[in-house]
């Protein structure tokens, strides 16, 4: 994996691009951050050594640089998920190059279900923390000792500063944020009446299908993370209704904004 690193990282280099300071995933309908860069370089995944290409039609697969307020930044429009059939390691690959080129956070957003019925759709919640459910782990295997320690620790795995500063921010921004525990399922179906109920008896606020993948990988190599959820649709066990991706790119793209507007003003107090 080192060598692979290494390659991909060379390759992006040699388009001078400047180095990153921030790292930024964007979730599912939620690339609107990107119009607040001022791009410098798009480097399709397709075209990176060691990528993987993104399959869904809502993703479209890239990674931008350039700056945003006071920093330089690489965001990904695009992330990959295990559903798309990509193993743990290479749905955090992106996180390891990042981390390599230079970036010092690493922020991130996905579109969830609201378990919490306090928190209604086209709402934001902060992470604080999370429940892993996916069959998987990306530091399965062999521990490379350069990147980070067989068994890192998870007890703050998002950045408690940056949570401070993304709460202050929200407030003086007006904007309503939720707090809560993420579970990640594998998808792609949405989940059952009694695993709703299942979901919630477990502690979970907000249920979504990526990001502790890459959150485990962060840790792993010390580098301070947060999340933001886009709670999409409303997971009520006794009340559920059908949901189309459609509904929850609208209700996606009815939060985006907000989203946007904090992490752009968290990029530029970091
Ligand atoms: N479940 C899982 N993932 C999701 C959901 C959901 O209800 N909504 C958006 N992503």
């Amino acid at each position: 994996m080192l060598a692979q690193i290494n390659e991909t990282v060379e390759y992006i280099q040699s388009l001078k691009v400047d180095k990153p300071q921030v790292g930024i995933i964007l979730g599912t309908g939620l690339g609107g951050l990107v119009n607040e860069i001022d791009i410098q370089h798009e480097i399709p995944y397709e075209d990176i050594p060691n990528f993987p290409v993104s399959t869904v039609e809502s993703h479209s697969g890239k990674l931008i640089f350039g700056k945003m307020g006071n920093k330089n930044v690489v965001a990904m429009q695009g992330r990959f998920h295990y559903y798309e059939g990509y193993d743990m390691k290479q749905i955090t690959f992106p996180v390891r190059v990042m981390k390599q080129l230079g970036i010092e956070f690493l922020l991130i957003s996905n579109a969830a279900g609201a378990l919490n019925l306090g928190y209604k759709k086209a709402s934001l919640m902060l992470i604080t923390d999370h429940i892993n459910l996916l069959p998987d782990n990306p530091l399965r295997g062999k521990n490379e000792d350069e990147l980070g320690p067989r068994f890192p620790d998870m007890s703050e795995a998002y950045d408690v500063k940056l949570n401070d500063t993304i709460r202050a921010i929200a407030k003086e921004m007006n904007i309503t944020l939720h707090e809560g525990v993420y579970v990640a399922v594998s998808g792609p179906n949405l989940e059952t009446k009694a695993e709703y109920k299942f979901l919630k008896k477990i502690g979970a606020d907000a249920v979504g299908m990526s990001t502790v993948p890459e959150v485990i990988v962060a840790n792993h190599m010390n580098l301070p993370c947060c999340a933001i959820s886009v709670l999409t649709d409303e997971c009520d066990p006794l009340h559920l209704e059908p949901v189309e991706l459609s509904e929850i790119l609208k209700a996606a793209a009815l939060a985006e904004p907000f989203l946007t507007a904090i992490y752009k003003e968290l990029v530029n107090r970091i």
